[in-house]
């Protein structure tokens, strides 16, 4: 799963005793060996959905980590790119694999704050976030999305990539319902906790917390990973507007 460039499995185990924001401290160096890193093709099948919604003046990656989404905004805005995420190991490590503005090009920023209380307001005309949602109790749903509305302009568009449920035959099922209870039960145990929930973030449940935030949510299935038997599409990109 790691390469030999990766963390081992006593880093990860540490990493994993730790909270959320050192967990992600300790690992930054070696994130980007790591599948925890969004895979360039969910990065590129996002992008071509937005592309056609631009042009982009300013972008947000909401929990940046070391900067995967903000290589993909950087082509669709023209001004700005903002990273924003809590863990300052993570914001450095973006900060070493930024690449070199181009002249004219957009500007990057890196912000740290954390998600649920975002602090930008009508700055944004399209935010995006990979990999992350995990990371929130379903709870927190509504602060971190009434931040991202807050942040966007009237217009603006919030976007990520959401996966269907695995159906009961499919052994990847069992494996996260087993990760998630394995966490579940580290958490009642253990502090400071480690929020990392594979299934805490269900399409029906989001789109209600989304629109409830004021965003008018629509969904582009994302072809290039292919359909369930059922015929619904695996991948589907979410695309919230702000009213
Ligand atoms: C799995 S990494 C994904 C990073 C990057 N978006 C990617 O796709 O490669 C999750 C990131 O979310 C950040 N994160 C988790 N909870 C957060 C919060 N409450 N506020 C800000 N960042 C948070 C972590 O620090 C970490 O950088």
């Amino acid at each position: 799963m790691f390469s030999s460039q990766g963390p081992t499995l006593r880093e990860l185990a540490v990493q994993a005793l730790s909270s959320t924001e050192h967990g992600y401290d300790l690992l930054a160096p070696k994130f980007d060996h790591t599948p925890f890193r969004t895979p360039g093709r969910f990065l590129t099948a996002t992008a071509d959905v937005l592309r056609p919604l631009g042009p982009f003046d300013a972008g947000l990656d909401v929990c940046c980590g070391t900067g995967a989404g903000i290589g993909a905004l950087l082509p669709l805005c023209r001004e700005r790119v903002t990273g924003v995420d809590f863990s300052e190991g993570m914001l450095a490590a973006a900060a070493r694999s930024l690449p070199q503005p181009e002249p004219g090009g957009p500007v990057v920023d890196l912000v740290r704050a954390d998600a649920r209380t975002l602090p930008f307001r009508d700055g944004y005309d399209l935010a995006v976030s990979f990999g992350a949602f995990g990371h929130f109790l379903p709870a927190e749903r509504p602060a971190l999305f009434a931040g991202v509305h807050r942040a966007l302009r009237p217009g603006g568009v919030f976007a990520f990539p959401i996966g269907a449920p695995q159906s009961f035959a499919s052994p990847w099922y069992w494996a996260l319902r087993g990760f998630d209870g394995a966490m579940r039960v580290r958490n009642l145990l253990w502090r400071p906790r480690f929020v990392m929930y594979y299934r805490t973030f269900p399409l029906g449940g989001v789109r209600e917390d989304l629109a409830a935030a004021g965003f008018d949510v629509r969904l582009s299935p994302l072809e290039e990973f292919g359909r369930r038997a059922d015929g619904s599409p695996r991948w589907r990109l979410v695309v919230a507007r702000k009213a």
